[in-house]
């Protein structure tokens, strides 16, 4: 694994696959790690709010051992006081690395030129590496394996979008995004994505037209607005309605599962009614961001004992 985990395009699928095996032994045996951590101390900046990712991030190190400060810097620019750069310098000699929810891809990439110590992404315009771990790990504890398995990804093309297609290509799973035209993910990321590909046999593939959409192992979708995105929902939600994630579409599709990193909008991007149901991985998938995010920190930083 490199230094930093801003993306893990430049994983190769052995080191995935090892990083979720990881994960799995972390949730499995919690006590064999409680000290992989022990005396590091880490920074967490967030320039966007959270719930999930600041939480679990925040117990998820303490269960290793380790300390974590919160930076406040919610609704802001990290660089509103002084620069990225000098925070990075200036946080690199008393942390043992920095963990930064930010608006721009670049503000990680200049924080990982500047630290000295490992940057992991919590989510930034482009990617969220940590969800599409903790995801696969809920999708292995189902079927086992997730190599040959289809997810659909249905609605907005955005950062959770670009973070499956690598992951998922990295672990050998079929993929079918489905988004309103004007709407898709990112093409250089899409091509990246069938790229890794290409080395675990996964299949990639665009849809704009939901009816096309066949038979799937699981349905994924997330918020049609990303945080930061000021368009109106009214404006969009006509272009959405149809990609709604609903009881006719899983049926459509003879889906057994859905997912959803959440936050959700209930009866918006997914009915209420499926988020409720025996369907849903949304707890699973929240639950393993801990413990995908702790196989990424003693993996960075830990006191290996293994
Ligand atoms: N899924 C996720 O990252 O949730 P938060 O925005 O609450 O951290
Ligand atoms: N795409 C969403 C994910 C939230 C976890 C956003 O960026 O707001």
């Amino acid at each position: 694994m490199q230094d930093n985990l801003l993306t893990f395009k430049d994983s190769s699928p052995a080191q995935m696959q090892a990083l979720l095996n990881l994960a799995l032994m972390i949730k499995r045996s919690p006590s064999d790690y409680r000290d992989a951590l022990k005396g590091k101390s880490l920074v967490a900046l967030f320039e966007k709010p959270s719930l999930r990712t600041r939480v679990s991030f925040d117990i998820g190190i303490q269960k290793l051992g380790g300390h974590m400060v919160y930076l406040d810097s919610q609704s802001n620019q990290l660089a509103g006081r002084e620069d990225t750069k000098d925070m990075a310098l200036n946080l690199s000699c008393w942390c043992d690395g920095i963990i930064a929810r930010v608006y721009q891809h670049s503000t990680l990439e200049t924080l990982a030129q500047h630290a000295s110590v490992p940057v992991i992404n919590a989510l930034c315009d482009l990617y969220h590496p940590c969800q599409a771990l903790a995801d696969y790990l809920a999708m292995t504890e189902i079927f086992h394996d997730v190599k040959g398995r289809t997810l659909a990804y249905v609605g907005d093309g955005n950062n959770v979008t670009h973070s499956l297609l690598i992951v998922g290509a990295l672990l050998g799973v079929h993929q079918v995004v489905v988004t309103p035209v004007g709407h898709a993910a990112d093409a250089t990321i899409i091509e990246q994505a069938r790229i890794i590909a290409q080395q675990t046999g996964a299949t990639i593939t665009t849809l704009t037209d939901i009816k096309a959409l066949g038979s799937v192992d699981v349905i994924y979708t997330d918020t049609w607005l990303s945080m930061g995105d000021k368009t109106p929902l009214e404006t969009i939600k006509e272009t959405f309605m149809p990609f709604q994630v609903n009881e006719a579409l899983m049926q459509q599709c003879s889906t057994e599962y859905v997912m959803h990193c959440q936050p959700a909008h209930r009866d918006l991007e997914i009915t209420s009614s499926l988020i409720d149901s025996p369907a849903s991985l949304l707890m699973l998938q929240a639950e393993n961001r801990m413990h995908a995010q702790n196989a990424i920190l003693v993996s960075l930083l830990g006191n290996l004992i293994n």
